[in-house]
Parts: structure tokens; sequence; C-alpha cells
């Protein structure tokens, strides 16, 4: 199996757009102590020629012109892109389908329940019907989106997207709303876990024993955001773990048996972000790695 990382940042991308905290600020003016990233999205092949993108973001275009792999190959029209996957319908991992809309035949893959708030705005009509197929699937059911590759989705704690947020909406819940994803190819195995509210006994369960876990590294502390001066929202609000301090991911996932651990999905106010901090090193000597644009991994 290959996985290529499209986009390790979080909704915003880093720098993003308005920001000038201190990695945002480092991204433009010093890109080798951070990285510049783009929004959050992978790839995945079971044989190296046909792709499933899981989560399309506001910079797909930049994302396919920067790996090749991703290049139209035959004829005047084509993608190596058969299928595509959400894991939940916020704007940083649905905004991308709209750049999908040049007539090219695809299927979509989604939760009932991600599907329908896509399907319920008509911005997404231009992906017509009879080109791209929308196809529900249903939670803890194998299918496969490309041939010789499974996936099998599972509810994770999340939350509605942001733009669907109302006084009624409920943090940590297990829905169709957000999920995790379990890939299987040639024998291999890859959790995908962009977003998730808390690690919880189920999903230790679910992912024990993958060759690779991609998972939420949104924030390091939960309250990152405030520590940076840039909002007063907690990682728990947005509805993603923190990897350090009261119930975080690196801790809670210790002793589960994971081959490689990769956090994606990192919000520009990451400390973790900055290379060579010693925020950095703290994860790396976890055993964790803070992924960033185009890093590939072989099963
Ligand atoms: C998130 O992961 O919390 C969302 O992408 C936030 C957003 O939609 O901007
Ligand atoms: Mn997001
Ligand atoms: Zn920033």
């Amino acid at each position: 199996m290959r996985i290529v990382i499209l986009g390790s940042a979080a909704g915003g991308g880093l720098p993003q757009w308005n920001c000038r905290c201190s990695n945002c600020t480092l991204a433009r003016s010093e890109p080798d102590r951070v990285r510049p990233r783009t929004q959050s999205s992978i790839a995945v092949s079971a044989d190296g020629s046909d792709w499933l993108l899981i989560n399309a973001s506001p910079d797909i275009r930049q994302q396919f012109f920067d790996n090749p792999q991703m290049h139209p190959r035959e004829g005047l029209r084509h993608s190596p892109i058969r299928s595509v996957l959400l894991t939940n319908g916020d704007v940083d991992h649905v905004a991308g389908l709209l750049t999908l809309r040049e007539g090219q035949p695809y299927t979509l893959y989604a939760t009932r329940g991600i599907l329908d708030s896509v399907n319920s705005n008509r911005v997404f009509d231009v992906m017509a019907e009879g080109v791209v197929a929308r196809q529900a699937v249903a939670m803890d059911q194998r299918f496969e989106p490309l041939p010789g590759l499974s996936v099998t989705l599972f509810a994770v704690p999340g939350k509605v997207p942001l733009w669907l947020e109302d006084e009624t909406m409920e943090i940590g819940a297990e829905t169709e709303t957000t999920v995790g994803a379990l890939i299987e190819a040639n024998g291999r195995r890859l959790a995908y876990i962009p977003g998730c509210a808390r690690v919880t006994n189920g999903l230790r369960d679910r992912i024990a024993g993958v060759d690779a876990l991609l998972f939420d590294g949104t924030v390091l502390y939960d309250d990152d955001m405030i520590r940076a001066g840039v909002g007063t929202k907690t990682g728990w609000r947005m509805g993603h773990v923190p990897m350090r301090g009261e119930n975080g991911s690196i801790d809670a996932l210790a002793g589960t048996a994971i081959g490689r651990r990769v956090f994606v999905h990192i919000n520009n106010t990451n400390p973790v972000l900055v290379e060579g901090s010693p925020e950095r090193a703290d994860v790396e000597a976890a055993g964790w790695t803070v992924a960033h644009d185009g890093l590939s991994l072989a099963l």
C-alpha cells in the first residue's frame, strides 16, 4: 500500500491567509524553521497507479500539481484518482470537491449523513449526477473503492461541521458525522483519523495492530489557540483531542500496538510545527512523526 500525505495542516493551512501568529509569520519569513503546509488530505493506492483520495481540501489543485503521481497520464483527459472518500463534512475536507468538477468520472464515498450535508448544498451540484456517482457507505461495512483496496468506516468522537453547528450540537458524540477509516491492501493495514475528540477504548481496540496510524494532530495542548492569542476555542470545542496534557493522545495510545505513528491535520498554532523546537523533540521521542506535505509511506 502506498500513502501520500497531500496536505498535513488543519483548516486554514500554514500560513493561514489572515494570520500573524508566530508559526504563520515564520512560515512566511523562515520556511526552513516552519514549513508551509496545505490543508488536510491524503491519497492511498494498492498498486501505485490508481488512487483513492481521502478528503478534498481547498488546496487540492496545488496538491495535485505538487505530486506527479496525481497528474493525468493518458489521452487528453484523465485522472489517477478513481474514488474520493470523506471522513467529515468540514470545509477543509469538502471544498476541494468543487475543483474536481470538470466532467471527470469518479465515485464519491461517505456515510449517509456526510453525503446528505454535501448534497443538500446546491453548489456541489457542479459534480454532475451521472458523472460523479455518490455512494453512501454504512459504518462497519467493508467496501472496495479501488480494486485490491478495502475500507471500513467507524464512528469516532466528534461533532458536526462548524458550518452546521447550532444550539443542539453535541461534542464528543460518536455518530456518522465524524469517522475514521481502516484501509487494507496486500495484507497491510492503515488507520486514518484526521479528526477525533477523545481516545476511547473502542478506538484503541479498533486500531490495535495496524501498520500505520495517521491521527489528529490539530493541537498540542487543549488551549493552544488561547496560548497563541488567536482565539478562545479549545481543542475540545473544535472536536480535536490534544497530543499532550489531560487525556492527551500520545499517552492514550502509548500501549496500543501501532507500526508507525504520524500526526496529520496539524493546526497552524501547534508548537510542534517549529523544526528543532522542544515540543517537536518531545513528540518525536514519544515515537510520533509530525507530517509534512508530500510525506509518503509504503506499507
Ligand atoms: C476542524 O477540523 O475543526 C474544522 O476543519 C474547522 C473548520 O471548518 O474550519
Ligand atoms: Mn479540519
Ligand atoms: Zn497562524
